[in-house]
């Protein structure tokens, strides 16, 4: 079935389609996408750089757009375009063989890389042998680029404007899905040896790094990174407002510097030979990515225990832990301590919880936003309410851990308090038990 007109088209449906699809569908923009073999209902279309211009081959050519390319107000390039003139050449013959837009309706995207501020180290230009260690240099997107086959054709993209709307987006190492940063980790760094000789030299590892454009071996002791939803996201966004992108370069990043030894602790999996594989669930791997965090060192949490967490923190509105990191198992929830520790204190940094900590014990309250927040994660209507906000006859407060006072927590009576009064960090009695004794006014009473 022939396409007459879309929002996008994204040239090249490889892995950065396998988010920008699912966003433009979320967001009612209509796209086409072309594979070079047609896979999947995608357009099978193959770019030949070298199509010349002036002859029969040309018309041909210009056929070949005219009927398999829809017109599109933004047309996203995946792929690295390298020759000398094949840029404005697909420019110039995609917007001739339009039958909707009009040439100056359309914004042309390049997706690239930060390949392009390399300093020779990579590439055809790349003086032979070990690459040099990267300097200590701040480079931003207005930094002269290293000429180059790629960031050639970049150059000619966006010296197109302003007859035509042209932008290229500059990608720093890639992230997300099918690139999980566990697979990569581990691929750059499978041993400790190759991680210090990636990061501090003497100059060169044998390790190619699969971020490296040309799969091959660079020293460097960070790296910047962007997940692939958020490429997409700049995508749109560029779409949505081609007049301030066009003509210029852009480097896609999350902002973060990202350490090797800090990615090799979050990501990378313990030698098999030396630890026994880690426990489906467990803190330190197997478990399913979490699309809300980034390839940095923290805590990961399987889907499933998180879930588990939320869908009791939710229910209830409040939540205990006992302060033992090694706990194989939380209190109430099939999920180990550690975990539920540490989930409480990311919603905590947030704001979407409060903790108070008393006789070795973390209790957690959900606040309002926290509320909103979780109901939000959950998918859950408007109509369900945690615990402590049902009935609430003023503007739900959440409950609050108080010392005295109706709904205060109490601790159990009977307990030696001034014993507990004289000694710091004295724990609470090894069958004490936490509880909430009563949410904040407004609360039900049962
Ligand atoms: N790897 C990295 O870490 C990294 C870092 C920064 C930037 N980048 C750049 O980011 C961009 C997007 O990457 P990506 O991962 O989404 O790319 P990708 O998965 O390799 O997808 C590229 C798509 O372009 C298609 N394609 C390639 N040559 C073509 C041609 N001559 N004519 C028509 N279609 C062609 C491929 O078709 P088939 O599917 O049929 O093969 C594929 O669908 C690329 O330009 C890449 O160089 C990569």
């Amino acid at each position: 079935m022939q396409i007459n007109a879309v929002d996008i088209l994204i040239l090249g449906a490889g892995w950065t389609s396998t988010f920008l699809i699912p966003l433009c569908k979320e967001r009612n923009v209509s796209y086409a996408a072309t594979t070079r073999d047609g896979r999947d209902g995608t357009i099978k279309f193959e770019f030949n750089s070298d199509a010349p211009t002036g002859n029969s081959e040309e018309e041909k050519e210009e056929d070949k757009y005219r009927t398999l390319l829809p017109d599109a107000k933004t047309v996203v390039i995946t792929f690295p375009i390298k020759q000398k003139g094949a840029s404005e050449r697909f420019v110039r013959r995609y917007v001739k063989t339009r039958k909707v837009v009009k040439p100056e309706e359309v914004g042309f995207v390049q997706l690239g890389s930060t390949g392009v501020w390399d300093g020779q180290r990579k590439g055809s230009a790349a003086p032979a042998g070990p690459p040099k260690p990267v300097t200590n240099k701040w480079y931003d997107r207005h930094t002269p680029i290293t000429p180059g086959e790629r960031a050639d054709a970049e150059a000619e993209l966006l010296a197109l404007c302003p007859e035509f709307k042209t932008t290229v987006l500059n990608l720093v190492g890639l992230w997300g899905g099918a690139r999980s940063a566990r697979n990569w980790v581990n691929r750059v760094a499978p041993t400790k040896e190759a991680l210090r000789l990636k990061v501090s030299g003497p100059g060169y590892t044998d390790v190619p790094d699969p971020l490296s454009e040309a799969n091959e071996p660079v020293v460097q002791g960070s790296i910047h990174l962007i997940h692939g939803l958020d490429i997409s996201r700049a995508i749109l966004a560029v779409h949505a407002n081609f007049e301030k992108a066009q003509g210029q370069r852009w480097i896609l990043s999350d902002g973060r510097v990202y350490d090797w030894w800090d990615l090799a602790s979050a990501w990378g999996l313990p030698n098999p030979n030396s630890a026994p594989a880690p426990a489906e669930g467990s803190a330190q791997g197997g478990e399913e990515e979490d699309g809300e965090r980034g390839p940095h060192p923290r805590m990961i949490i399987s889907k499933t225990n998180r879930r588990t967490i939320y869908e009791n923190l939710f229910k209830e509105g409040v939540l205990v832990a006992k302060k033992d990191f090694n706990a194989p198992k939380h209190e109430e929830l099939d999920v180990p301590n550690l975990q539920v520790i540490k989930a409480m204190q990311s919603l905590t940094s947030k704001g979407f919880v409060k903790t108070q900590f008393s006789w070795q014990w973390y209790y957690y309250v959900l606040t309002p936003e926290g509320v909103e927040y979780l109901r939000e994660w959950l998918h859950l209507p408007a109509e369900i309410v945690p615990s402590t906000h049902k009935k609430a006859v003023r503007p739900p407060r959440p409950a609050q851990v108080r010392q005295g006072g109706e709904g205060a927590y109490r601790p159990p009576r009977g307990g030696d308090r001034e014993g507990y009064r004289g000694k710091k960090d004295e724990s609470a009695p090894g069958d004490y038990r936490p509880q909430f004794a009563g949410v904040g006014r407004g609360g039900p009473r049962e």
